[in-house]
């Protein structure tokens, strides 16, 4: 009687957990193909959960020829494929990580009045006013260069878009010359940018300094000097990224690396207050050999519920030469006993189990 009733429980929850967690093994070296069997033109974006669907926006280079070699970095955009005035933004959704549909493009910047480059965007949707907010950096086509570099803004009512340009220059952060952007959000709907500046509107000197602001409610703007972190961490640094594991703020981030393709190891910095003071943890290595564009919060079934993805660009390793074409490598993060994020192993590709989230 009571072997039965063991074997009944063991079914249930065997059927009970194939319902609700999904176990996918991601790739990192066979192209990411989305359900229309394209190569997902998806670089330096960032990836947010919402109602069940995982959105996933990033900046979309297209099938623009990258010159071979070691670097797509241009000073300007007369060169390589990355500083082009014709990017898109691409929206791709998903419920389990693995299996990605194209939405289209949710803004495109031949839709601005001022032409120029955009890269680095980052959407989230605001609690409070219902409405979704991206992030781009943007340097004006009139500019004299990298000098030039600012955070701009869109709005749409839903993930979809269109976005529609709020402004072209965010004027409340307390550090100008903006390079690299991210954006990160708390379980109360706060939310903040991490962000690295060039303090004397140069790139020829090692003095790009990340930090982190906190977000106006609406999203729209940021608090500027009085809510920012002050720099911390090395310098010369870029491709910044926030998360929250187990009640403690991360920022990781690593050294320069524009559209290069020996990629750049990343270090873990914590706080217990998002606003910092952070403390240097742990280095990750660049066994991937990827720049980080961003660290992925998925659903899975580990005791606080959440398990974290380091995605990194391989800028320059288009196999056909197309830009848009450049593999991205992603890697599930591991903590140690005393919270410390693991070093990351090279991985071809790593198994994951997925919760859905069901609303
Ligand atoms: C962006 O979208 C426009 C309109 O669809 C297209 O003409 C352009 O080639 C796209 N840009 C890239 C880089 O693919
Ligand atoms: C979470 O944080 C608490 C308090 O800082 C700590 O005691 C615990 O070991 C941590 N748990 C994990 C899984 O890191
Ligand atoms: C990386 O590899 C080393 C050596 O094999 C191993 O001890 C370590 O646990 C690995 N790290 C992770 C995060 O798997
Ligand atoms: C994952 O990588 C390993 C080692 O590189 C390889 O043997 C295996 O076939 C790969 N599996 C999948 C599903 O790609």
């Amino acid at each position: 009687m009571v072997s039965k009733l063991v074997v009944i429980i063991i079914l249930v929850a065997a059927i009970v957990n194939s319902i609700t967690c999904r176990q996918v093994t991601i790739s990192n070296v066979i192209p990411r193909r989305d359900t229309d069997g394209n190569i997902m033109d998806a670089h330096d974006g960032n990836v947010f959960l919402h109602e069940g669907l995982y959105y996933y926006y990033g900046a979309s280079y297209g099938l623009c020829k990258e010159p071979p070699g070691p670097s797509g970095c241009t000073v300007w955009h007369t060169g390589g494929c990355g500083f082009q005035l014709n990017h898109n933004v691409s929206l791709y959704t998903s419920t389990d990580l693995s299996e990605w549909k194209f939405r289209g493009y949710v803004f495109q910047m031949s839709s601005m009045k001022t032409q120029g480059i955009m890269f680095g965007p980052r959407v989230l949707p605001n609690p409070k006013t219902k409405k979704w907010v991206m992030w781009f950096n943007f340097l004006p086509a009139t500019g004299t260069g990298v000098s030039q570099s600012q955070c701009a803004v869109a709005i749409s009512d839903g993930p979809e878009g269109p976005f529609q340009l709020v402004t072209e220059k965010v004027t409340t952060l307390a550090w100008e010359n903006t390079g690299d952007l991210n954006l990160f959000q708390d379980d109360n709907g706060d939310a903040y940018i991490i962000y690295n500046s060039h303090i004397d509107g140069s790139i020829y000197k090692p003095d790009h300094l990340m930090s982190v602001e906190k977000l106006s409610n609406d999203y729209l703007s940021s608090l500027g000097m009085k809510f920012n972190s002050g720099f911390f961490g090395q310098t010369f640094v870029e491709g910044g990224a926030m998360f929250k594991h187990n009640g403690t703020y991360s920022a990781v981030f690593g050294q320069c690396c524009c559209y290069c393709a020996e990629g750049a190891s990343t270090t873990v910095y914590t706080s217990l207050s998002p606003l910092g003071p952070f403390e240097t943890r742990n280095n990750l290595g660049n066994e991937g050999h990827a720049q980080l564009y961003n660290v992925l919060q998925f659903k899975t079934t580990t005791t606080d519920g959440y398990g974290y993805l380091w995605q990194g660009n391989k800028w320059q390793s288009s196999p056909d030469g197309d830009k848009g074409h450049d593999f991205t490598y992603w890697s599930p993060l591991s903590f140690d006993w005393d919270g410390n994020v693991k070093y990351m192993n090279y991985t071809a590709n790593f198994t994951i189990d997925v919760i859905p989230d069901f609303h």
